[in-house]
C-alpha cells in the first residue's frame, strides 16, 4: 500500500465529561481508537498506521491496550496540544519513508467509517491529491442578526459538514504543514486551501460520526447494529 494513515488521537476530550480520554470507551466490546484503526487498517492501499497519543495515555496505550496496538501494527508517536500538532507528530513519522504517496488522516474518535467511503475517498486523492469525505447539511441553517433578534436561512445546497479521512499527496500536505504558522483551522484540508490547492469533496455516509458527547455512544451503538 502506498498511503499512510495518521489517526490524531492526542486530545483530552473534554465535551466528553469523562476523566479519561474518550477514545478508551468501549463500543460493542472494543475501544473507539481500535475501531477507527481496523477499518483503516483492512484496505489494502493502507500500508502504515502512525496514531498521535498523549504523554498521559501512553501508560494504557503500551500496556492494557499494547496487544490490540500490535495487531495492528500501530505505530505510535507523541502528539501535541492542537490536533494539527497531533497530525504533524505522524507525518513526520512517514517523512523519510519513499513508499509513502498519500497521507490520510481520520480522527480516532470516527470509528464508523465504511469501506466503500475509504475506497471511494483514496480513488479521488489519487486523481486529484486532496480529497475529503463530506456529508450534506440536513439542517436548515439560520445566520443570526442583530443579536439574535432577526435571522436570515442560509441556503444549504452548497453546503456540507467535512468528515474524515481527509486525504493528500505527501508533497501537498508537507507543503501546507511547511507554510502553517498556527493560524486556527478545524481540519487539514483547511490548511490545503490555504495554499491555494483545491480539495475535492467525495460524498460520505453520515454515520461516519464523531464520538463528541457520552450520547454518540449510544448512536454508534445503533448504528454497529444495524
Ligand atoms: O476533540 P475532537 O474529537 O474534535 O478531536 C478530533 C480528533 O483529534 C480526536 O481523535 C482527538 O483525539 C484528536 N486530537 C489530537 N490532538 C489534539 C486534539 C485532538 O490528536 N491536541
Amino acid at each position: 500500500g502506498c498511503i499512510a494513515a495518521v489517526l490524531p488521537a492526542a486530545g483530552s476530550g473534554q465535551r466528553f465529561g469523562s476523566d479519561r480520554n474518550k477514545l478508551f470507551a468501549m463500543l460493542s466490546g472494543k475501544p473507539i481508537w481500535f475501531h477507527a484503526a481496523s477499518r483503516l487498517a483492512a484496505r489494502p492501499e493502507v500500508g502504515r498506521i502512525v496514531m498521535a497519543i498523549s504523554e498521559q495515555d501512553e501508560v494504557d496505550f503500551r500496556g492494557p491496550f499494547a496487544e490490540l496496538v500490535n495487531e495492528l501494527r500501530i505505530e505510535l508517536v507523541r502528539g501535541g496540544d492542537q490536533r494539527s500538532d497531533s497530525v504533524r507528530a505522524g507525518l513526520d513519522a512517514v517523512a523519510d519513508d519513499k513508499s509513502i504517496e498519500f497521507i490520510a488522516i481520520h480522527d480516532a474518535a470516527r470509528p464508523l467509517v465504511r469501506d466503500a467511503d475509504l475506497a471511494a475517498v483514496f480513488a479521488k486523492a489519487a486523481e486529484t491529491g486532496a480529497a475529503i469525505l463530506a456529508a450534506p447539511i440536513t439542517a436548515t441553517l439560520k445566520r443570526v442578526l442583530n443579536d439574535g433578534n432577526a435571522s436570515l436561512t442560509v441556503d444549504r445546497s452548497e453546503l456540507y459538514s467535512a468528515l474524515t479521512p481527509q486525504v493528500f499527496r505527501v508533497d501537498v500536505l508537507r507543503r501546507a504543514y511547511d507554510r502553517h504558522r498556527g493560524r486556527p483551522a478545524t481540519d487539514d484540508a483547511q490548511l490545503v486551501e490555504r495554499i491555494g490547492h483545491p480539495v475535492a469533496l467525495v460524498h460520505g455516509s453520515a454515520d461516519n460520526i464523531k464520538i463528541t458527547h457520552p450520547e454518540d455512544l449510544r448512536i454508534a451503538e445503533a448504528i454497529l447494529a444495524r
